[in-house]
């Protein structure tokens, strides 16, 4: 294993985010938070200290540049948290143990896999499981949950378990919803599901930071790898006022992303959401901030009436405007205009790549500002712009 010494700059707060969320959480809590503090600033040390002429000089300069770097990486998509996180350095030097973590390795390294359509489909549908191999949803949701009755839940785990260990679905990210852990099934379904080494476990009524944790150690004790997601539902009336708590238990976690559960939300609220959805709008926007916040996935609720393709693309592009990833979805007929919306249009990717190039000019060399096709341009857009070219790849290589 590489020592400290041999690690640089923001690798070595990385190297230090991963130590910490390697430890039980019973030694992360805020009697732990002393040693934590101490621990993290003698991993950081060094780096915040590289920093310190920065910030006090040229800092937004440096940022910007370490910034064009790290997306050219294009490991980095999420620039809002890298801002976050080298801000965080700093934070640490003067505030020492008061300093908040940044969010972790995960949740910071965003990556920019298409996440536009996620499709449900009752584990205890065989034919369902069956044709999704054939289906262009990016994600696939399979569900023991509330798709599933009670009395078809044994038989749903286990077939999910079996249809997940079989691999058959190619380049979607298959995701298992299990029951709650409150529930008679959320512990055999989190054994099954772990035992089948899905990309990830998504968890349902969701609403606080220690139910996340308590999730994400289930998932560890089921020996789920590491590298698999925890994905949280967010549905409930609680849960909308603690979104940023739990957004923020991703900094010690697996948790990757929100997904909405707007049936259910209406059924605790007594909503009637219309076509516009009014009721949700405030529940749509904190989700999404929230969820940015700490570099999460966030992924919008279902539409239900399968028959109305014209209300269903409506509601799509409204999410996109919220910010959504992609929607959570019920039929294969909803597939493909939630691929479309939820995918860059192409004047937008020939727009991001001509502000690439645009930067990339040796006459714009250094500069913050310039005008592309006769619009104002900024570091941020070119930023942007890199994040909307590398979706679409990402979109690309699934074909
Ligand atoms: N995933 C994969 N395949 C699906 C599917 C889904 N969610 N919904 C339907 N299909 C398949 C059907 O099996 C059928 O396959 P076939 O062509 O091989 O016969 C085909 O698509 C057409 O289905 P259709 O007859 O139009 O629908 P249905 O009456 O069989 O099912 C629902 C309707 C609503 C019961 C079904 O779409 C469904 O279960 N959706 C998901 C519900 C869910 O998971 N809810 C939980 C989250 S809200
Ligand atoms: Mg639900």
């Amino acid at each position: 294993m590489l020592g400290l010494a041999e690690i640089t700059g923001e690798d070595r707060v990385d190297f230090a985010k991963q130590a910490i969320r390697r430890q039980p959480f019973s030694q992360r809590g805020e009697r732990g938070g002393r040693d934590r503090a101490a621990a993290w600033r003698a991993a950081v040390g060094a780096a915040a200290q590289d920093r310190r002429g920065q910030l006090h000089h040229a800092h937004a300069e440096a940022f910007h540049r370490e910034r064009r770097d790290r997306i050219a990486d294009a490991r980095a998509g999420n620039l809002a948290l890298d801002r976050q996180n080298s801000l965080g350095a700093a934070k640490s030097v003067a505030h020492g143990p008061r300093w908040s973590p940044a969010p972790p390795l995960r949740a910071r390294v965003m990556n920019v896999r298409p996440r536009r359509s996620c499709l449900y489909m009752p584990g205890a549908n065989a034919k369902a499981l069956e044709k999704a191999k054939s289906l262009a949803a990016d994600v696939l949701l399979l569900d023991l949950e509330d798709s599933v009755a009670p009395e078809a839940k044994a038989e749903a785990r286990a077939q999910v378990a079996a249809a997940v260990k079989a691999r058959g679905y190619g380049k979607r990210e298959v995701i298992v919803r299990v029951n709650a852990l409150a529930t008679p099934w959320g512990r055999e379904d989190i054994a099954a599901a772990c035992a089948a080494a899905p990309e990830g476990v998504l968890a349902p009524k969701v609403e606080s930071a220690a139910q996340v944790k308590e999730l994400d150690e289930a998932l560890s004790a089921a020996n789920l790898s590491k590298d698999a997601a925890l994905w949280v539902m967010i549905e409930t009336p609680r849960a909308i006022f603690n979104l940023a708590e739990i957004a923020a238990a991703a900094r010690g976690t697996r948790l990757a992303a929100f997904v909405l559960g707007l049936n259910d939300l209406a059924k605790e609220t007594r909503a009637r959401p219309g076509p516009s959805r009014a009721a949700f709008q405030t529940a749509l926007s904190l989700t999404v901030a929230a969820a940015r916040a700490e570099g999460l996935t966030a992924i919008d609720g279902v539409y239900n009436d399968i028959a109305d393709s014209a209300g269903f693309e409506t509601e799509c592009k409204q999410g996109l405007e919220f910010g959504f990833d992609g929607k959570t979805l019920i039929h294969p007929s909803q597939i493909e205009a939630c691929n479309t919306v939820f995918a860059p249009a192409e004047e937008e990717v020939a727009r991001a790549r001509a502000i690439i190039a645009a930067f990339a000019l040796s006459e714009n060399a250094g500069k913050g500002v310039i005008k592309v096709d006769g619009r104002m341009t900024e570091l941020l857009h070119l930023e942007e712009a890199r994040r909307v070219v590398a979706v679409a790849e990402a979109i690309a290589a699934m074909r």
